[in-house]
């Protein structure tokens, strides 16, 4: 054969193998074959299993050095921040840009309470085994629907601009003033609020053009004139994105949020593949069983009393036991929370509730009376003034709140959202809300399952503690009880002793 010839065969051979071996479609773009289903469920598995070795836990109930409260947005987590975490612990102890400011910031190593919407990734940068996770869960349909209606309240407060230009404009000079602490830079509502406000100065201008009384129907969740239908909103990619199974995301660190670059192939496999979610599900119910507290949002009372029990107390007695350690430094440290500028920052910004032209900066955190934050930590607090001083915190908190939200609904009437009006929603809707969370509902069962475990242990350490308590108490610190109880003693020992003369007596008298 022609050298030639017999050269260009074994190039196109060559060539062959190194096409079947690494076909174009690899070389050129990677993705197609890179979200696979098998690609992806190894993924996941490897995911799944390196998340489930982290989690041994030795002693979950007890208190670590580092509270970290995973709060999953519209739980009710913010009466708990306000009305126990912030009593109890000095601002001093707060972790930096811990709740709605951005992101962690680990410049001050040594804080003790950790508050946010942030996800469980957030651990990456935590003392792992010093640290005690709590959260709370609440029913997935009602977390939808909070989720919804706050998303419309929130931005239904930019109504009062004539355009979205100069409602967008004043956000910013707020922000700006505030240094960035506002709704609209906390994960998820710096999603979730501007899209809502573009799309209801876009159906304001809408209105405009039509003429006044153009608004049919009566149910508050479907005036497309007004306001995003309920229905629209959950289909949107965004809710796919960020609300539904949101719990359980949070819970497995694998938010659109998350700290960790490599997960989001993991969320982004797990929203293809529905089955691959019970991995996830597996790693967030590990997770669950290892936080030393789980609070459920429907079981209210019994919550916030386990919390102030389990919680709470260890809280106190941790601070108590740290700040006779070191004196002076904690009034050194309570000095300086007063002019911690976080605290001072939120203060500055929350005196006027009904200030329209200060709420429609879309702070949350203005719901929160201002003499609240400035209350500082009592150290000899007990469980029970901690749990009174919550009950009028809280009613006070869901005045304001409720009034705030009223007000801020006005400027969507007639669509107004309560519970009456959400009769009105379909059947259709709801089960969609239901199969969009399949995962957050199955996880909100077993949250329900270990709250029940833990209000049963909780209920027999109560008992057993309460009565030890008591008389240890008695018994040791009352030196007036010392007294009366070695009178009783003595005063038995006396009958003792007459019983046993008399009987003596008594038998010798039978023997005469
Ligand atoms: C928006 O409102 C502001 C303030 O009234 C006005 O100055 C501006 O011209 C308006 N912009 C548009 C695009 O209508
Ligand atoms: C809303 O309209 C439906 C029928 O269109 C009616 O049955 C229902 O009573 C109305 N509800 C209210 C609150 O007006
Ligand atoms: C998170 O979700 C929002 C809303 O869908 C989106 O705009 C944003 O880009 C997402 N972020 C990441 C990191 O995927
Ligand atoms: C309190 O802080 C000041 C300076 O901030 C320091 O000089 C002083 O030693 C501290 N006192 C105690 C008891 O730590
Ligand atoms: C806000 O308005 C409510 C209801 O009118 C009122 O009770 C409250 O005192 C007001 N608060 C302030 C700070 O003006
Ligand atoms: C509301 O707050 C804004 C900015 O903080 C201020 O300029 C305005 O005077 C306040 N209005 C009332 C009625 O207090
Ligand atoms: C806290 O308790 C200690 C001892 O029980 C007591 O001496 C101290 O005055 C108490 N402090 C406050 C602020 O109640
Ligand atoms: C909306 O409903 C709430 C509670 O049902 C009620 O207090 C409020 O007045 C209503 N708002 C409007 C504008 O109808």
């Amino acid at each position: 054969m022609d050298p030639a010839l017999k050269y260009a065969m074994l190039l196109i051979l060559l060539g062959w193998v190194i096409w079947d071996v690494f076909p174009v479609s690899s070389l050129v773009n990677a993705s197609p074959a890179k979200h696979d289903f098998g690609h992806c469920e190894r993924t996941v598995k490897k995911w799944a299993s390196s998340s489930l070795d982290l989690e041994v836990k030795e002693d979950k109930h007890t208190l670590q050095d580092l509270l970290f409260f995973l709060h999953v947005p519209r739980t009710g987590g913010r009466t708990y921040f306000h009305c126990f975490l912030k009593r109890l612990y000095p601002s001093s102890l707060e972790c930096p840009r811990s709740y709605d400011k951005l992101r962690f910031d680990p410049s001050k190593p040594n804080c003790r309470l950790l508050v946010t919407h942030d996800d469980y990734s957030m651990m990456s940068k935590l003392p792992r085994e010093k640290t005690s996770v709590v959260t709370i869960l609440r029913n997935p349909l009602d977390r939808v629907f909070s989720a919804y209606e706050f998303s419309v309240e929130v931005a239904a407060r930019f109504l009062v601009h004539p355009n979205l230009t100069s409602a967008k404009q004043m956000a910013l000079r707020i922000r700006s003033k505030t240094k960035g602490v506002s709704t609209l830079d906390i994960w998820p509502w710096k999603y979730l609020v501007p899209w809502m406000r573009d799309d209801l100065f876009a159906r304001r201008d809408a209105r405009k053009d039509k003429g006044p009384n153009y608004v049919k129907g009566n149910d508050s969740y479907n005036m497309e004139e007004i306001v995003m239908p309920l229905h629209e909103y959950i289909n949107d990619p965004i809710a796919r994105d960020i609300i539904h199974n949101g719990a359980t995301f949070q819970v497995a660190g694998l938010t659109n949020n998350s700290y960790l670059a490599e997960v989001h192939e993991v969320r982004h496999c797990v929203q293809k593949y529905q089955t691959l979610g019970a991995f996830v599900l597996e790693v967030a119910k590990k997770r669950l069983d290892n936080m030393l507290y789980v609070g459920i949002t429907e079981d209210h009372k019994e919550s916030a009393t386990m919390f102030g029990n389990m919680v709470g107390a260890q809280v106190i007695s941790q601070l108590m036991a740290s700040s006779s350690s070191m004196e002076g430094a904690a009034n050194n440290l309570s000095e300086q929370s007063t002019s911690f500028p976080d605290s001072k920052s939120d203060n500055s910004h929350h005196q006027d509730p009904n200030n329209s032209t200060g709420q429609e900066a879309g702070e949350i955190d203005s719901t929160i009376p201002s003499t609240e934050n400035v209350e500082t930590t009592k150290e000899n607090i007990t469980v029970g003034e901690l749990m009174k001083s919550y009950e009028v915190c809280i009613s006070s908190l869901r005045k304001t709140q409720s009034y705030r939200r009223t007000n801020s609904l006005k400027a969507i009437s007639p669509a107004n959202f309560s519970k009456e009006t959400r009769l009105q929603v379909p059947q259709m809707v709801l089960q969609q809300i239901i199969s969009l969370n399949s995962l957050d509902v199955e996880l909100y069962k077993y949250a329900q399952s270990i709250f029940a475990k833990q209000h049963k242990h909780f209920m027999r350490k109560l008992d057993t503690t309460d009565m030890q308590e008591s008389i240890f108490d008695i018994a040791y610190d009352n030196p007036l009880w010392k007294v009366v109880s070695l009178a009783i003693s003595l005063v038995c020992l006396l009958l003792l002793i007459f019983l046993i003369v008399n009987a003596k007596r008594r038998t010798s008298k039978l023997k005469i």
